[in-house]
């Protein structure tokens, strides 16, 4: 096995946690990275694909049909992550090269941060914090600065997957809250898990206190959290994002924080990435902003890297990619 692999040469875009290049290199596959911090430019990016047999991406390269018509040589495409939106999936399909993906391995992680993120704004944390570095923190104030309880409130879950229930898991055991969700297709186990009760896209804006986005990124979900959306929620409601920015209109987002059609927003992905320091998203007391660190712990990183390995080694092995996302 370790001659014939040999052969086979890997190209991982993207400096990762080592234990996924060990377990390559430890295969017997020929490997070379992308060794820099910076995203790999397209056209570098290009060129090692077509030396390549196999390819170990993350999510800052787009995988267009352009790039799957240039490299349809590649047997596999594993992808560092458990979304996959950066890459045509039909493209890649039609060219016959496998794509893996990474679920399981960050579901607590950014379960943790969505949970975080909730805490941070319904308390204007992140707003207070920037008080105190600006030398703003002058004396007690029993009226300013009053955030709100979470308490018996009502969670909305709009995507209950993995991690959508790891946060209705948090929410439920630490405060109490009702489940409610809106899926594609109804989650009877977790329904039952839970207590959740399932509702139409309308009725989870209308009733959720917390909107917490968990769901896949593709093009049914782009935008679908727009000023008609936002325009129906609670008045103090809060929405997290941790899912991908692209799920919500972010000029949108902002006027409805304006104009109070919700109360507070907490967001670990933007529209665009990065956000723009002058976003004036950061300077709302009531929203808490992350930059897409949802994944960012050596638990879930050092997973995502072993996974996205084990994708390419079972491909080689047994002819199909452990965690494939081809329909
Ligand atoms: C994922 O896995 O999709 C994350 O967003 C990347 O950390």
């Amino acid at each position: 096995m370790e001659k014939s692999n040999q052969a086979i040469k890997v190209f991982v875009s993207s400096v990762i946690p080592t234990v996924g290049t060990d377990l390559l290199k430890a295969a017997g596959f020929t490997v070379s990275t992308w060794d820099n911090l910076t995203p790999i430019p397209r056209n570098i990016l290009l060129g090692k694909a077509k030396e390549s047999n196999a390819l170990l991406a993350t999510l800052t390269g787009r995988l267009d049909a352009t790039f799957m018509d240039e490299c349809k040589h590649l047997d596999v495409i594993s992808n560092f992550g458990v979304g996959y939106d950066n890459i045509d999936i039909a493209a890649a399909t039609s060219q016959g090269i496998q794509v893996g993906n990474t679920p399981g391995v960050l579901t607590d992680a950014t379960a943790d941060v969505a949970f975080g993120l909730m805490i941070a704004a319904s308390r204007k944390m992140f707003y207070m914090h920037k008080k105190i570095l600006e030398g703003n923190w002058k004396h007690f104030t029993p009226t300013e600065n009053l955030g709100i309880e979470l308490k018996n409130k009502t969670l909305g879950i709009f995507g209950l997957g993995r991690i959508g229930i790891e946060m209705a898991k948090r929410c439920k055991g630490s405060y109490n809250m009702k489940v409610i969700y809106h899926n594609r297709k109804r989650n009877t186990a977790a329904e039952e898990l839970l207590n959740a009760k399932y509702v139409s896209f309308s009725e989870l804006l209308q009733q959720s206190d917390v909107l917490s986005v968990h769901s896949a990124f593709t093009e049914d979900v782009r935008g679908i959290f727009d000023k008609a959306a936002f325009d129906q929620m609670k008045p103090a409601s809060i929405f997290i994002n941790t899912s991908r920015g692209g799920v919500h209109n972010e000029q949108d987002l902002i006027d409805a924080l304006n104009n109070r059609k919700i109360w507070g927003a907490g967001l670990d992905v933007t529209n665009p990435e990065p956000m723009q320091k002058d976003n004036p998203l950061l300077n709302m007391d009531t929203v808490a902003i992350l930059p897409h660190i949802g994944s960012a712990t050596e638990e879930a990183r050092n997973g995502m890297s072993r996974l996205a390995a084990e994708n390419i080694i079972g491909f080689y092995q047994n002819g199909k990619v452990p965690n494939l996302v081809n329909p």
